[in-house]
């Protein structure tokens, strides 16, 4: 009998390359998302890739009761994998309490429901944004949190409180933090991929836009960074190779191969690469030009930062294995479908 798995935020970038890991993997997946930053034909083509359409339920997890009566009419599932959450950095500034309660009261009412209904797993869609600009790199699961820029980022710190904490009083639970790096690219049908609403705030989705003609050019903020071409570095990670750590850290609570209730993870590939090493490998990967230019740096970015990525190397006998013109390449696929580029 295939274990039950509730994944909120399914339909969205990471959440939907997730449930396409998982059904490959033989779990029976139900979605919970309030569809503000996805499209429902991601369930259509979700099918398509895996030949099964998932469950799907649309309602916004901040509400108490319909989080309720979800888990009271859904019984047997065996763990989450919790992605919904309001994700735009700039946006958090500007509406920091919007963040606050739609990121946090989302996760208490899910780990109330676990306790009440019995759900004893949970991985949590954390972020590398919890260590801000780290002092001494790469960063590891210990190097030290700091106070993020940004709301967002901020909810990611508090929200990996607020389950180790539950966790420490409810030892039924067991939990597993992932901190992403940076996602980019998108599943190699180019059926599913990031699709920000309105002007991106990520780097490859303003490329790939760019290299389509829907955006005139793209900025570079900021050249004058202490690093090797004065551009900011970031641990860019394929979408995919995210998805499957995934589906390993879900094996390893369902299988109990958890050494502590709460263990934290990072999901990186261990390598650094600047913005102007990025829009060169994408138009060598690509052949597309990009128009861009230099402006100053945007206020709440970091200079640096990628991952030591022993723990899950060792631990999860997980790697981020796909090259990053692959990578590259699959996002720009993704674009052309989308946008109907031949
Ligand atoms: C990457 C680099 C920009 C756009 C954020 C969140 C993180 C995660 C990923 C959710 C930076 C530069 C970008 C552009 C640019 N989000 N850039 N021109 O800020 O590292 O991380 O998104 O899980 O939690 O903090 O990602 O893609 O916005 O920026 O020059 O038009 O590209 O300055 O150096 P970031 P990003």
């Amino acid at each position: 009998m295939s274990h039950k798995i509730l994944v909120t935020g399914g339909t969205g970038y990471i959440g939907s390359h997730t449930v396409v890991e998982l059904q490959e993997s033989g779990y029976k997946v139900i979605i919970v998302d309030d569809l503000s930053n996805s499209n429902i034909n991601v369930l259509d083509n979700i099918e398509k890739i895996t030949g099964v359409k998932p469950a799907f339920e649309k309602f916004n997890l901040v509400d108490s009761e319909r989080t309720e009566d979800f888990f009271r009419r859904n019984v047997g599932i065996e763990a989450i994998i919790h992605f919904a959450a309001s994700k735009a950095v700039g946006e958090s500034v500007e509406k920091p309490l919007l963040y606050y309660r739609n990121n946090l009261v989302s996760m208490i009412n899910l780990l109330e429901c676990q306790i009440k209904f019995d759900v004893p797993n949970i991985v949590f869609s954390s972020s590398c944004t919890v260590y801000g600009q780290p002092n001494i790199l790469p960063v590891t699961e210990e190097t030290p949190r700091q106070d993020s820029e940004s709301p967002y980022g901020n909810t990611k710190r508090v929200n990996e409180d607020i389950l180790r904490d539950s966790i420490a009083a409810n030892p039924q639970l067991t939990g597993i933090s992932l901190r992403y790096f940076n996602p980019i690219g998108a599943h190699s049908s180019a059926l599913i991929g990031e699709l920000p609403s309105g002007i991106p705030n990520n780097l490859v989705p303003f490329i790939t836009q760019t290299a389509a003609g829907i955006r005139g050019e793209l900025k570079v903020f900021g050249d004058d960074y202490n690093t090797s071409d004065g551009s900011a570095i970031r641990d860019y990670i394929n979408v995919v190779d995210l998805a499957k750590a995934h589906v390993v850290a879900i094996r390893r609570l369902l299988k109990g191969k958890n050494k502590t209730n709460y263990e934290v993870f990072n999901l990186g590939t261990g390598k650094g690469l600047s913005v102007l090493e990025i829009i060169n490998k994408f138009e060598k990967a690509t052949g597309a030009k990009l128009k861009y230019k230099i402006v100053p740096r945007r206020t709440g970015d970091i200079e640096k930062i990628w991952a030591d990525t022993n723990l899950a190397n060792k631990e999860l006998g997980w790697k981020a294995e796909k090259e990053l013109e692959e990578t590259l390449l699959s996002a720009w696929n993704w674009e052309k479908r989308v946008r109907e580029i031949k």
